[in-house]
């Protein structure tokens, strides 16, 4: 009897010349029944899923014409069914469904746990006061630390040796201690992306929801927006000396906000002239929520030079428009990590992409300049300045970030060839 059906489609059954056959009835019958146990679905869902399985196995349905004669949605109905045929029989007894069902769901989502479904469910079982989306949310920082600690161990392996000298090394430092050592007027590109400090998840803002159960690595040392100011005004007094001639300072700030006026006035009052404000189009939306009128998709790139002095043409030599394109390295990657398609851990939130950190070295630097990166976080800048043939200088005081990003530039001066000119 199964066979006979295998092939069969809801057009078919419904259309079919002369009375429904004795089979069709019991079809109909079925799909009828699993309408009424749909609407009373909370306390009926083992038997819906029950019946699912049934009709897929014994009676040929697929999932697409059993939501559609029973008018319902196909995702919920795969729910039932796999829920049910992951949960066996046997193993629902003093189980309620939703915990199976999340259960399931982290199983199926986080496939490196190693953990089976009903391992995860008993854990699942003791969290009863918390909502589905935060027991989510315990299973991937549960992955995350495991895997972070992996990767960390790796980092250790890679930190650079003999960190003796200041150039084209790695420091676990504030950067206010590095740069005061550094020759008077030999750095000819300051790369400078200071925490915007926004640490914690408050709708609207930097940290969303997704990001912060997305498996990216968020550490930082700054957390409120006053501490994020704090960490950037010292730059402007510290850098200028030893601002090589025609050298430049490039800061990021917040997308989508005026620029901050102390941060214009300080490097003014220091001696800066502030030339470009370019708008970095990240691409992805990163910011804001259905409250706000816009949602923000940009980040503010200053570039300062000494007063009286010009921001020159880099090594590119090519003027671009103000508005760069580079899209985030960091959009759908927590998807990428659930699918256990990349490591937890493996990037950074506020990661920039290679590719706009080699297009701003190579605009506003020549081969064998000197390029240092203040807030080296995932040391994307230092690798794209040894990649081009710049010698760098990186400074991170935060030690995840500074064992994850110094893992990174070793690795990638394990691996690069060198392009010079
Ligand atoms: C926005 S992130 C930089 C991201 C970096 N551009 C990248 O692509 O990976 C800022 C980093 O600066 C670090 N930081 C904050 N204050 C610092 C300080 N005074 N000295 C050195 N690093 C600092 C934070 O720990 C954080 O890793």
């Amino acid at each position: 009897m199964k066979k006979d059906h295998k092939d069969w489609k809801i057009a078919d059954l419904g259309t079919s010349k002369g009375s429904h056959t004795a089979l069709n009835r019991i079809i109909t019958e079925k799909l009828k029944k699993l309408s009424g146990l749909l609407l009373q679905q909370d306390s009926k869902c083992w038997e819906i899923g029950n019946l699912c399985i049934d009709l897929l196995d014994n009676w040929g349905l697929s999932l697409g014409e059993i939501a559609q004669r029973a008018n319902y949605s196909k995702t919920r109905i795969s729910h039932f069914h796999l829920t049910a045929r992951i949960f066996g029989r046997d193993q629902r007894e003093g189980y309620t469904f939703q915990d199976s069902l999340t259960a399931r769901q982290v199983y199926l989502g986080l496939p490196r746990l190693n953990m089976t479904p009903v391992q995860i469910r008993n854990k699942i079982v003791k969290m009863r006061s918390k909502t589905t989306k935060q027991v989510r949310s315990y299973f991937v920082h549960l992955l995350m630390k495991r895997e972070m600690n992996k990767s960390l161990a790796k980092s250790r392996k890679y930190q650079p040796k003999g960190t003796g000298g200041l150039i084209n090394t790695c420091h676990h430092a504030d950067y206010q201690s590095i740069i005061p050592k550094l020759p008077a007027h030999s750095v000819n590109l300051f790369i400078c992306d200071p925490p915007f400090g926004h640490k914690e998840y408050i709708p609207g803002n930097y940290l969303s929801y997704r990001t912060k159960v997305g498996g990216m690595r968020t550490d930082c040392d700054n957390s409120s927006a006053e501490d994020a100011l704090a960490a950037t005004l010292p730059l402007f007094k510290l850098c200028l000396p030893k601002l090589a001639h025609g050298g430049v300072l490039i800061l990021f700030q917040l997308g989508g906000r005026p620029d901050r006026i102390e941060v214009l006035q300080e490097a003014q009052k220091q001696g800066w002239e502030c030339s470009y404000g370019l708008t970095w189009n990240k691409g992805s939306i990163s910011t804001g929520n259905f409250v706000n009128p816009y949602r923000i998709c940009s980040e503010r790139i200053l570039v300062f030079c000494r007063k009286g002095e010009k921001v020159e043409k880099g090594q590119d030599g090519m003027p671009t428009p103000d508005i760069l394109d580079f899209s985030t390295d960091t959009s759908g990657i927590g998807i990428k990590m659930g699918r256990g398609k990349m490591k937890y851990g493996d990037c950074h939130l506020f990661q920039k992409p290679s590719t706009l950190m080699e297009f701003l070295v190579s605009h506003h630097s020549y081969p064998c300049d000197l390029v240092v990166s203040p807030f080296g976080c995932s040391g994307v800048d230092a690798i794209a300045a040894h990649k081009l043939g710049r010698r760098w200088v990186y400074i991170e005081s935060n030690k995840n970030n500074f064992l994850y990003g110094s893992g990174r530039i070793s690795q990638a001066l394990d691996s690069q060839t060198t392009k010079v000119g």
